[in-house]
């Protein structure tokens, strides 16, 4: 059962926005919900080109122009814990939704220090505010790198995931953990989220089909790892952040235990498209539709700036989400296909690079 949450009217932190994910999920926000504050806090690192954010962050400033919510935007690291504390004393945010993290696997291996910084001083940090400044609910991103190389698909909530193959993956197993106790310590309510391989316009350009497009139109090539025998579960952001708007005013119910003790109010579910696809069909649909975006020529030499390699340290070479629980709870899973979702992304990157 989940106790509902009404958003109107309350305050919502969301950070990691202006990020991909945050940035889209503010801009509904802002869309829906007709009172209330809406505050983004993000480093606005270097991690991929800031302009990124700040190009995010106009959208979100326009949108919140038209919107009657307020929009707040705070710079700073949510490895700040006095930063973070005063963010909750003086908004006492309802709801709390945690998507700022250093993300990516590879970046992982050259750059542990900043992954415990965000991951685990940011998250933990983001806990003890959620203990002194009680919310509604707190709704944090965990990934489908939980899974590791589990063999089994699709990947349950219920498959243990004790193996992470790289740091990311174990500091957002570590999210989980930490958020259990908390859960059961102080009885916040706190639902995690494994998104798995989200893509869509203005996403992230460390992400293979961000940076595949900008080697393609820089006539450069492009590697293509485990000789093209990947398959993921790819996400089109907009039915990632249907699944957090619903999650979000769904909150796992506080209940006592026959001990008299609180039972943890905390959930975990998948958010994947839950139709893998091979690689090689992903990068087929990618460079027909940068074509037919006039992001590349229709006469582009697409073999000759291919090579094929082998697998990367922490890669995995599935991703497939069982995406049932959030079915169950929430009424939805992902539908947008991977010809619609890069459709939507190589328009966007042409009027975005030709500005
Ligand atoms: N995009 C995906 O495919 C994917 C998959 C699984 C999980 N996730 C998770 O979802 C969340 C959002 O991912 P995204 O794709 O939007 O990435 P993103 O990098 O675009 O967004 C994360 C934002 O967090 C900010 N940030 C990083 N460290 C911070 C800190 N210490 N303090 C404040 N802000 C900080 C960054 O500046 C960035 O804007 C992340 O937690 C990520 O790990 C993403």
């Amino acid at each position: 059962m989940k106790q509902h949450v009404d958003l109107n009217g309350k305050a919502i932190l969301v950070t990691g926005s202006p990020g991909f994910i945050g940035a889209n999920l503010v801009l509904r926000l802002l869309k829906e919900m007709t009172a209330g504050t809406v505050i983004s806090l993000d480093n606005m690192n270097d991690y991929y080109d800031p302009k990124l954010k700040e190009y995010r962050l106009g959208l979100i400033e326009e949108a919140a122009k038209a919107s009657p919510v307020k929009h707040v935007f705070i710079r700073g690291s949510i490895a700040d814990k006095a930063l973070v504390d005063k963010v909750f004393a003086e908004y006492q945010p309802a709801v709390a939704v945690n998507l700022a993290a250093q993300a990516g696997v590879r970046y992982s291996i050259d750059h542990p220090d900043v992954y415990i910084e965000s991951n685990l001083i940011g998250f933990y940090n983001i806990l003890e505010a959620c203990r002194h400044h009680p919310v509604e609910h707190l709704v944090y991103a965990s990934s489908s790198s939980v899974y590791g190389g589990n063999k089994k698909v699709p990947f349950s909530t219920d498959d243990k995931v004790d193996n992470p193959v790289s740091l990311y993956a174990a500091t957002k197993k570590s999210n989980e953990l930490l958020a259990h106790s908390y859960s059961k310590l102080y009885n916040i309510p706190s639902t995690g989220l494994r998104f798995f391989t989200v893509y869509g316009p203005a996403g992230r350009p460390d992400m293979f089909y961000f940076s595949a497009t900008q080697k393609l139109a820089a006539g450069k090539t492009i590697q293509i790892f485990n000789y093209g025998n990947c398959k993921r579960d790819f996400t089109y952001v907009d039915d990632i952040v249907e699944g957090v708007l619903r999650v979000m005013q769904g909150a796992p119910e506080k209940a006592t235990g026959e001990d008299g003790l609180p039972l943890p109010p905390y959930a975990v579910y998948n958010i994947g498209g839950g139709t893998p696809e091979n690689l090689l069909d992903y990068i087929s649909t990618l460079q027909e539709e940068l074509v037919r975006a006039k992001v590349l020529p229709a006469d582009y030499d697409f073999e000759g700036h291919r090579q094929l390699v082998g697998m990367q340290p922490g890669d995995v070479p599935v991703t497939y989400a069982d995406s049932q629980g959030l079915e169950e709870d929430y009424g939805f899973r992902p539908t947008i296909g991977i010809r619609e979702g890069l459709r939507k992304f190589a328009e966007w990157y042409k009027v975005y690079y030709k500005a």
